[in-house]
């Protein structure tokens, strides 16, 4: 794993922004995409730059179950309003929230996910270190499901909905093989209350209590955070200036 560290989420996120537009240069077509408070500066710089997808792919990692693409808290909805509106894609897929049949909806995104093999994944992380949706206990090798939040989850994402009641129970989530058979993995995480899950997925043992470790397992995993995410970090790592 490659771990760099920077002194905000700005300059992280200028980072980031530089390895998207090394994989557009270098052909890369086919881009997982993230929803959630980490990667909102990445997406204004992606908005404001001069980079072109519209030959390129999109496939992001989850969507809530029950919430359409017209409903604000949907993750369609985020990915159209802080990245799709000015920079669309050729084809861009998340699963659908509202699908009648759940079991099938997750085969299509299977498919989606083997016909459009993932060049750079991004990911955030929970506070318990999950990613997309994989919630501690999930299988490394799973694919694309219908997860039960935890409460940890649900409580953190309490803030954008009117009510806890509000707030989904279930999602739709790409499974962690899926994300570890991307080629490039990005994850960026930021701020205090990602400091105990960042401590563990670079320096804890691998396991699928903590479903972040298993980055270390992959071949070409990046890790952006800013000084209080690496603040419970033992080791020495790169510090950008
Ligand atoms: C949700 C999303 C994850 C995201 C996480 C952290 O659980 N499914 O993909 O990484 O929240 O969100 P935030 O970036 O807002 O801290």
């Amino acid at each position: 794993m490659e771990i760099k560290i920077f002194k905000n989420k700005r300059a992280a996120s200028e980072a980031a922004l530089a390895l998207f537009k090394e994989a557009l240069k270098t052909g890369k077509e086919t881009f997982g995409l993230a929803t959630g408070s980490t990667p909102e500066d990445l997406y204004t710089l992606l908005r404001a730059s001069d980079l072109d997808f519209s030959q390129a792919t999109s496939v992001n990692l989850d969507e809530y179950v029950g919430l359409g693409a017209e409903d604000d808290q949907s993750y369609a909805y985020f990915m159209k309003k802080h990245l799709f509106e000015e920079k669309p894609f050729k084809e861009s897929y998340l699963p659908d929230g509202l699908a009648e049949n759940l079991d099938e909806e997750t085969k299509r995104y299977d498919k989606i996910i083997e016909e459009h093999p993932i060049d750079l994944q991004l990911l955030g992380i929970g506070r318990n270190g999950h990613i997309g949706f994989n919630e501690p206990g999930t299988p490394s090798d799973s694919t694309t499901r219908v997860v039960d939040l935890t409460e940890s989850t649900i409580n953190a994402n309490e803030r954008f909905f009117a009510s806890r009641d509000d707030v989904p129970r279930q999602a739709i989530s790409m499974g962690l093989g899926s994300i570890m058979s991307s080629k490039k993995l990005l994850l960026m995480a930021f701020g205090e209350d990602k400091a105990d899950a960042i401590a563990k997925t670079i320096e804890g043992e691998v396991t699928s209590e903590v479903p972040a470790t298993l980055l270390q397992k992959h071949a070409d995993a990046v890790i952006y955070i800013d000084e209080a995410a690496a603040s419970q970090l033992k080791g020495n790592y790169d510090r950008e200036a």
